[in-house]
């Protein structure tokens, strides 16, 4: 079943410097339960492509359709509401607020959801658990490593149950022993909770983790792989 399917999808910035061309025509279609990289040198577009695949931002033009739903034209709080519903969203760095403690930054998503706060607070727990980070609940960011200040955003960005991770740069801020082990957990997330993953990433030995490997050039497709 196809999760995420683009035709034509290109992104313009009106700057008054000029018309930045990000993503030209872009045409794609994710399976659900992929795991799809995005590469391609600074400025080829790939963040432009996936906040407009995570309905962050709107294409200037072509479709967009998640899950057989076509979100191109749909006003912007059924997109958002899409988005909390369906999307969890990891940066590189981290994107915590500061003055929340762990827990709440979990909690988060939730609240916005209209989730009671007794339920709230389990899930955020739970969530927690998952990455290992129970007992921090109450430090604040500043107070965790870097590795632990990523592991509350994804489990910030799984507390709704999302059907789809986009990251962008997930470990961009990381040695390579943490990358390692959050690339091993959104592969673990991908296979045994069947969450696709799509992950934009300069770093080699993260692009091997795709089954669907997208490679941009000058904002647009110059290769696909599918590793079966
Ligand atoms: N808000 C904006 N306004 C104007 N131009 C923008 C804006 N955001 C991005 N761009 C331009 O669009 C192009 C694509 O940017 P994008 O951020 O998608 O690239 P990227 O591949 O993610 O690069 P990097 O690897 O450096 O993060 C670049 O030329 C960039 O300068
Ligand atoms: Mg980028």
């Amino acid at each position: 079943m196809n999760i995420i399917k683009t035709q034509n999808l290109s992104k313009s910035y009106r700057h008054k410097d000029g018309v930045v061309d990000a993503i030209k025509n872009i045409s794609l279609s994710v399976e659900k339960g992929s795991f799809v990289t995005i590469t391609g040198p600074s400025g080829s577009g790939k963040t432009t492509l996936l906040l407009t695949l995570a309905g962050l931002i709107r294409a200037t033009s072509g479709t967009f359709s998640f899950l057989e739903k076509e979100l191109t034209h749909v006003p912007d709080s059924e997109l958002a509401h899409f988005r909390r519903k369906n999307v969890g969203f990891i940066m590189q760095s981290f994107a915590l607020i500061p003055y929340l403690t762990t827990i709440q930054n979990v909690m988060l998503p939730l609240s916005l959801n209209n989730v009671s706060k007794s339920k709230q607070k389990s899930t955020a727990e739970a969530a927690l658990d998952n990455v290992d980070l129970g007992n921090r609940k109450n430090h604040y960011p500043r107070e965790l490593s870097a590795g632990q200040q990523q592991r509350v955003a994804i489990a910030r960005a799984l507390v709704n149950s999302p059907s789809v991770i986009f990251a962008d740069e997930p470990t961009g801020n990381l040695d390579p022993a943490l990358s390692v082990e959050i690339l091993n957990f959104l592969k673990d997330i991908n296979e045994k909770k069947n969450i696709t993953v799509v992950m934009v990433t300069h770093n080699p030995v993260a692009a091997g983790y795709g089954n669907v490997k997208i490679h941009l050039e000058n904002g647009q497709i110059n290769s696909i792989v599918n590793k079966k």
